[in-house]
């Protein structure tokens, strides 16, 4: 394994680039791929073949261009295709799942929420997440439909917005949660708005820097993590139009980001 290979990161959209800056913090020495599949978004309204067959289709793609590792920065893969894709590929394939284990250790009032999209609260593997890690706390999902859709066209604190977070989240602060465990990658981009309605008192916790040690992990432990000294490029491959992705990738990420239009890869047919 070439140390100097990129690792490639994937999401259905632009939410990934909340871990990839993360990744980017802590691993500068790193060159990243970024695959942003705006042009499918969202998959959390999409059934679990077509997920994992797109999926599948872009880790190739990354592949291809020579990862050494992939990170899946979508917790609805994750939660519907990862185990299903994992045999298929050589390289490590690191996937980003919520932080409920942490958040129920150390919730002080009992009771926590996960916010993610629908297709991922219904899944089997966050459900078992949950049965595993919860001990004593309680744990409401709160599934957020068409919230990612808000980051995809650029909305991070509009008055709609707000209200919508205000509907989605009144019911399970009323419940007495002190903590909310981002479970979709777009959502960090919403953490001021989400604060705002949450208010003071409730932490909110993004799982990207356990994602970020993970990869450290992994990477070192096959001998691949980058000794170089330079920091190295991002590439960002967008199946939108590319001036849609220009504008948005400026709005959310001060990076210098080298974008490409991603070449159609054959349609998933499952
Ligand atoms: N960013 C993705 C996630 O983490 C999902 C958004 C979507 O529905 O496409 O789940």
């Amino acid at each position: 394994m070439n140390p100097a290979a990129p690792v490639g990161v994937l999401d259905s959209g632009l939410g990934g680039l909340s871990l990839l800056r993360v990744i980017r913090a802590q691993l500068p020495h790193e060159a990243l791929i970024y695959v942003a599949d705006s042009g499918y978004a969202p998959y959390g309204d999409r059934d679990t073949p077509w997920i994992t067959a797109r999926a599948a289709q872009i880790i190739q793609f990354l592949v291809q261009q020579g990862c050494k590792a992939v990170v899946i920065a979508c917790n609805t893969i994750t939660a519907v295709a990862v185990a299903a894709l994992r045999p298929s590929f050589a390289i490590p394939i690191i996937a980003i799942e919520p932080a409920i284990k942490p958040a129920a250790a150390s919730s002080r009032s009992g009771a926590i929420a996960v916010m993610a999209t629908t297709r991922t609260l219904e899944s089997a593997s966050l459900q078992r997440l949950r049965d595993r890690y919860s001990g004593t706390t309680r744990v409401l999902f709160v599934a957020c439909p068409g919230l990612a859709d808000h980051v995809e066209a650029g909305d991070l604190h509009s008055p709609g917005l707000l209200a919508r977070l205000n509907d989605l989240l009144s019911p399970a602060l009323e419940q007495g949660v002190d903590t909310l465990v981002l479970g979709c990658t777009h959502y960090p981009f919403l953490f001021d708005a989400i604060a705002k309605v949450a208010g003071p008192d409730i932490r909110i916790i993004d799982p990207s820097p356990a994602v970020t040690a993970e990869v450290r992990r992994r990477l070192s432990a096959i001998g691949a993590l980058n000794p170089g000294q330079r920091i190295t490029p991002l590439t960002l491959w967008s199946s939108a139009p590319l001036q849609r992705a220009q504008a948005l990738v400026e709005r959310l990420s001060d990076l210098p980001i080298q974008l490409r239009e991603l070449p159609e890869l054959p349609a998933p047919t499952a």
